[in-house]
């Protein structure tokens, strides 16, 4: 289970173990039937997120800051790895726990949700997965603590969206894979200890040619792109990885040859999910700040959020968001259940990313000038959240992945 007094004590008190009162209680949507566990681990990261991320997280956006006692402190705690067995030295929950952790997370600041995200859903998920068990004691127990965190190299410059046209090589070599190519908009790769690659054996058998790699980092023969400088997500990096006769043994290969395309989906499936739980963080940050801000600035003789035109837009805010976590919570609960949630984690990841874009717009709106300067939160938030309708597939991929899946279903 997950070591939440350890928490409380990182946070400093003990208000994680009761529901908060009034103003503490804004924008949490209750689920009566939500288990206690999963009540206090979001109340506890939304305690954390108030007390540890969003008094910093301007300044680790401003000055493109890893946040490596954040992390740490996340680890120490069992956020890295939320789903991991203990044995392996994760919380050994459950996925609706990781989504309502992650959005509070996010919350405090979208770069650290992101960075969490990655480790627990596209670096120590698929290993835990598709692993061997050795595999897993070695490239899962280090990354649960937040001492390192891990990546997933999957983008390439030639293909994004084409996941399956990868042309980054593996070819065997006595008892080694090496690796030729270039992985693009890698996340976490200025900070990571392991990657894992997705490379092709042989490009003519297209997706089916895609195998997975898990490399550690630094290691000869990898190296890193410039950190890239971003609109939004700042305190996490993301960089090409530049693989040139990069020798791993045959040993690191996840998963069978040929079995990278579908380890890299499935993989995705449950990734976005992370990321439609970032965009809630996000959106419910906005919201957050617009009505406080609209509670409390007077215009006409009144505070704005007297007016019409202000209580439509925090409506509609509420509206998308709340939508957009109900979908997401139903595709984690669908997934902890071990049932098909392909279809409703993109339609997650879809409808939590435009919640996010929407409500930072609307936010910075009711702000007016205020929005649109470093001193509020508030642009920062629509800077954060438009890369959540890019990565781990663009809101249009997730509208092809929504309606192949709804074909599927009609022809059956
Ligand atoms: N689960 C399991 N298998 C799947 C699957 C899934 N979700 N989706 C597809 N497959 C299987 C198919 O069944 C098919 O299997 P067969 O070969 O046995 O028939 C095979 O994979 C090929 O499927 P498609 O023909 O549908 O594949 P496609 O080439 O048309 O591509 C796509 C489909 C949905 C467009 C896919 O390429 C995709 O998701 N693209 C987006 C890539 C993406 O999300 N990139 C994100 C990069 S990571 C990142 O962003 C991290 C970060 O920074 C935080």
């Amino acid at each position: 289970t997950l070591n939440l007094p350890c928490l409380l004590v990182v946070v400093g008190g003990t208000g994680g173990t009761s529901v908060r009162q009034a103003s503490g209680c804004r924008g949490l949507s209750q689920l009566a039937e939500l288990p206690e566990t999963h009540q206090l681990l979001r109340q506890t990261c939304r305690d954390y997120a108030d007390k540890e991320l969003i008094p910093v997280a301007a300044k680790l956006d401003k000055e493109h800051a890893y946040p490596a006692k954040q992390i740490k402190e996340l680890g120490s705690i069992g956020v890295m790895a939320i789903e991991v067995p203990e044995d392996l030295g994760g919380a050994g929950m459950d996925y609706l726990a990781y989504c309502l952790a992650l959005e509070e997370i996010s919350r405090g600041c979208a770069s650290t949700g992101v960075i969490v995200s990655v480790n627990n859903s596209l670096y120590v998920g698929p290993v835990l997965k598709f692993g061997t068990e050795e595999q897993k004691k070695r490239w899962i127990s280090p990354f649960t603590t937040g001492e390192k965190v891990g990546c997933f190299a999957l983008s390439e410059p030639g293909n994004g969206s084409d996941a399956g046209a990868a042309s980054t090589m593996a070819h065997q070599d006595g008892d080694h894979w090496v690796l030729n190519g270039t992985k693009a908009w890698i996340t976490n790769s200025w900070d990571a200890s392991a990657v894992i690659v997705f490379a092709t054996t042989d490009k003519k058998l297209k997706h089916k040619g895609i195998s997975a790699f898990l490399v550690p980092m630094p290691h000869s023969g990898l190296s890193l792109g410039k950190k890239e400088d971003k609109l939004g997500i700042r305190a996490s990096s993301t960089a090409n990885i530049i693989l040139e006769d990069c020798r791993i043994p045959l040993d690191n290969m996840l998963g069978s040859r040929g079995a990278g395309f579908k380890i890299a989906m499935q993989t995705l499936d449950s990734g976005r999910l992370g990321i439609a739980s970032q965009a809630l963080g996000i959106a419910q940050a906005s919201l957050d700040c617009a009505a406080d801000y609209a509670l409390k600035r007077t215009a006409f003789g009144a505070p704005i959020g007297k007016l019409q035109a202000i209580q439509f837009k925090l409506a509609d805010m509420a509206v998308a968001l709340e939508s957009a976590r109900l979908l997401t919570w139903k595709a984690a609960l669908l997934r902890d259940s071990k049932k098909p949630f392909t279809k409703e984690a993109a339609m997650a990841k879809l409808s939590a990313s435009e919640a996010a874009t929407f409500c930072s717009h609307q936010a910075i709106q009711i702000l007016g000038g205020m929005g649109y300067v470093t001193d509020m939160p508030a642009e920062r938030h629509y800077r954060d959240a438009r890369i959540t309708e890019i990565y781990e597939g663009t809101s249009e991929i997730q509208r092809l992945v929504i309606a192949g899946q709804i074909l599927k279903e009609y022809q059956l």
